[in-house]
């Protein structure tokens, strides 16, 4: 019975395989007909944009335009067809889903194929094809203005988290965008600086996460980085795109400049790049009329190509990726038709803000605080009040709604007194400047701590926000501490009232001169439009938070590893940049030097307490090809529901080359109920164990011994197992 069962599965997987590769070649087919009707100056009018967000189609042949939005957090409000102003539309206004680093601190790969789904959803409706998302450039120094747009320190956890999201979105029919490859690791200098780094980093750390949204999630397009790697600009790029992207990792999707990424014909033509977009007439999108026939895959490309200097093929490729593409998206007559600002995605997006939302610290059971009890709050902190949708650049958004946290707890804490007071001003939001508040600070700080002394309970909602050099696009932080005196107002907050906790909202880590003195902290980030409401669910206790870290957070800024070497290292000299601490980035550093982080990599606590034992893998020793399995007893052993993430890291104790002293290698998250137990099985395959080796430029699988840590945090270990490779 078992055999007749295994080979109809086997028949049915054939048989998909079979289809599948049959409408493949329908598809080539298709496009090689469609090829052979457009004439050379139709064709590369398909390689650059006619707007700031679309590209021509040919519409003597019913070939459409391709419309792209940002991205990654929601479908950004319309632009001008020429310039950068918003168009003002009354119908644009969508779902807000938290920043990418929420979604990553969920450690859970459903929920984020749901945002996939529901934020590809809203691109449908909006008639997208390309969302401009998600990005997956790795978090080296917490000073990256874009970091929140992100998913974190660690390749492993990024790569698990990117391919569903990928796969949620493609299944509207909406391609999504993988950016910004690669080496977009700060916004200093980003669209000249050149990145020197070790092939080991490049493809152990930098890369991984690229190539598992591409093979795994099968991404329909990626954009390029504004930055240079090796002398070379990232948006036409001889080895990252024709070598890596396109040829090792089998990419027949589309490659996309970031927005004035392009820099030459020749190199554009020649090095990988298909679609060029937001190249400005005078300088780096800053030209306030496009001319885009003066493009470099425009005028330039057509006459090399008619020169007989480039090949009509190379145009060809292009294009044929590009209505590779448009039949995956807007020439799919299958394609469903997507919805917008339902109950449903609000819930997908509550639900991620809650599950994202990071216990750090809960002294005496600070965090909950019980809603039915008669008490004073007091609110402090701008950022109770402030919409955190609004700046940060392209991925700006203009939600529906938005709950501000003070709203939240307003509608859930309806037998309190709440009062709220603002603390400190940062100024409006302003893209590219700093515009300072008007509004008096010791005011705002005497009438805080004022409000503080009359409270049983007090929140402070802080943190950073989408200002220039807070966290946003165009430019990195200025200062690993808390801006806008915020430190001062704690220090007098915390001694105006003992009953103290902190909210931060940042997509970054920051230091905390006053962390010893505050009882509680979460680490909030940027939530979208459900963030009151979702902050309320943990703060209340109707959630359980379960968010665990996905980067660390240095006590200081040099116990970061692109700090600790100095200004080559970060910034850079404004030309060139060197990644001095090559592997050892994140928790990675951290272990293998022993500087101790405020808070560690996977460090998350909740309102329950969880207990592991029965630590044990399947076997002792493995073989390339193998998985390794994992296991252990989860039990609840306190008073609430709640998640725990088990996570697996491995290390090779005795390398021939430099290594982390672990990685993260597999991850669960395990809900369970008080009182109650699970058994979790973590599957480990033994070939991601291999380093790059730079003789070879291969993957190695050393073998020999190698250890296994379990635990529930990075620096929380219940168990080391000895297993070797043979
Ligand atoms: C950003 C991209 C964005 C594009 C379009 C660029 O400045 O780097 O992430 O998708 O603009 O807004």
């Amino acid at each position: 019975m078992k055999k007749i069962v295994l080979a109809i599965f086997l028949l049915a997987i054939f048989g998909q395989a079979v289809e599948a590769q049959h409408q493949g070649k329908e598809v080539e087919a298709k496009i090689d007909s469609l090829l052979s009707l457009l004439t050379l100056e139709e064709k590369v009018a398909m390689c650059h944009a006619q707007s700031k967000f679309s590209s021509p189609g040919v519409p003597r042949l019913g070939i459409p335009e391709i419309w792209m939005s940002d991205g990654p957090h929601g479908v950004r409000a319309e632009i001008n067809w020429d310039n950068w102003g918003y168009a003002g539309w009354t119908n644009d206004s969508i779902t807000a889903f938290p920043a990418l680093t929420c979604l990553a601190a969920t450690f859970n790969p459903d929920l984020s194929h749901q945002y996939g789904v529901a934020v590809g959803e809203e691109a449908r409706y909006r008639k997208k094809d390309i969302l401009l998302g998600p990005g997956v450039n790795i978090y080296r120094t917490p000073l990256n203005g874009r970091n929140f747009e992100y998913m974190g320190e660690d390749p492993y956890l990024a790569s698990v988290l990117v391919v569903p999201y990928i796969k949620g979105v493609q299944q509207n029919g909406v391609a999504a965008c993988l950016k910004h490859y690669v080496l977009n690791n700060q916004e200093r200098w980003r669209d000249h600086i050149n990145v020197e780094v070790s092939d080991r980093a490049l493809y152990e750390i930098y890369l991984p996460a690229f190539k598992a949204a591409v093979e795994e999630g099968g991404a329909w397009s990626v954009m390029g980085a504004y930055n240079q790697f090796r002398g070379q600009h990232c948006c036409h790029h001889e080895l990252l795109l024709n070598q890596i992207l396109k040829e090792d990792w089998g990419f027949d999707g589309v490659v996309v400049t970031d927005w004035g990424g392009a820099h030459d014909t020749r190199e554009a033509a020649l090095y990988g790049l298909d679609i060029e977009m937001g190249t400005g007439t005078d300088g780096l999108t800053t030209s306030t009329k496009n001319a885009y026939d003066n493009y470099y895959l425009a005028r330039p490309f057509l006459e090399l190509i008619k020169s007989g200097e480039i090949e009509e093929a190379v145009v060809d490729d292009k294009v044929r990726r590009i209505l590779r593409l448009m039949l995956r998206t807007n020439m799919n007559p299958n394609r469903p038709m997507g919805r917008m600002n339902n109950e449903e995605h609000l819930q997908v997006a509550r639900a991620i803000a809650g599950e994202g939302i990071v216990l750090l610290k809960n002294e005496g059971s600070f965090f909950p605080i019980d809603p039915g009890k008669k008490m004073t709050i007091a609110v402090i902190g701008e950022n109770a009040t402030r919409a955190m949708t609004a700046g940060g650049g392209s991925s700006e958004l203009k939600p529906k709604d938005e709950v501000s946290p003070l709203r939240g707890l307003q509608e859930r804490f309806k037998n309190a007194n709440i009062i709220h007071s603002m603390g400190y001003a940062s100024g409006p939001p302003q893209y590219g400047r700093v515009l300072p508040s008007g509004l008096d600070a010791d005011s705002l700080r005497n009438a805080a701590v004022k409000a503080a002394a009359q409270a049983d309970v007090v929140l402070f909602f802080g943190g950073l926000n989408k200002n220039h050099h807070q966290d946003c696009e165009g430019g990195d932080r200025l200062q690993f501490g808390l801006p806008f005196g915020q430190d001062e107002l704690l220090d007098q907050l915390v001694r105006a009232n003992k009953n103290i906790g902190v909210i931060l909202i940042s997509g970054n880590a920051v230091e905390m001169p006053w962390v010893s003195k505050v009882k509680g902290l979460m680490q909030a980030w940027y939530l979208g439009s459900e963030a009151g409401h979702a902050l309320a669910d943990v703060i209340s206790g109707d959630v359980n938070p379960s968010g665990k870290l996905p980067f660390s957070f240095p006590v200081m800024l040099s116990d970061n590893a692109a700090h600790h070497f100095g200004e080559l290292s970060y910034p850079g000299d404004s030309i060139n940049q060197y990644y001095k601490e090559g592997i050892l980035v994140g928790y990675r550093w951290h272990d293998s030097k022993g500087v101790k982080p405020l808070f560690a990599f996977g460090h998350g606590l909740s309102y329950t307490s969880f207990k592991l034992s029965g630590v044990k893998t399947d076997k002792k020793s493995y073989a390339a090809g193998e998985t390794i399995i994992v296991s252990c007893t989860v039990t609840n052993t306190g008073s609430a529901d709640g998640a725990e993430v088990v996570q697996v890291y491995i290390g090779k104790p005795g390398s021939k080359v430099e290594r982390a002293v672990k990685e993260l290698k597999g991850f669960q998250k395990v809900p369970i109920e008080k009182g109650g137990k699970a058994l979790v099985e973590i599957p480990v395959e033994v070939d991601g164990l291999a380093f790059y080796d730079e003789s070879t430029s291969g993957w190695s699988l050393e073998k020999g011994d190698y250890t296994i840590y379990l635990g529930t945090a990075s620096d929380d270990i219940t168990e080391k197992i000895a297993i070797s490779v043979e």
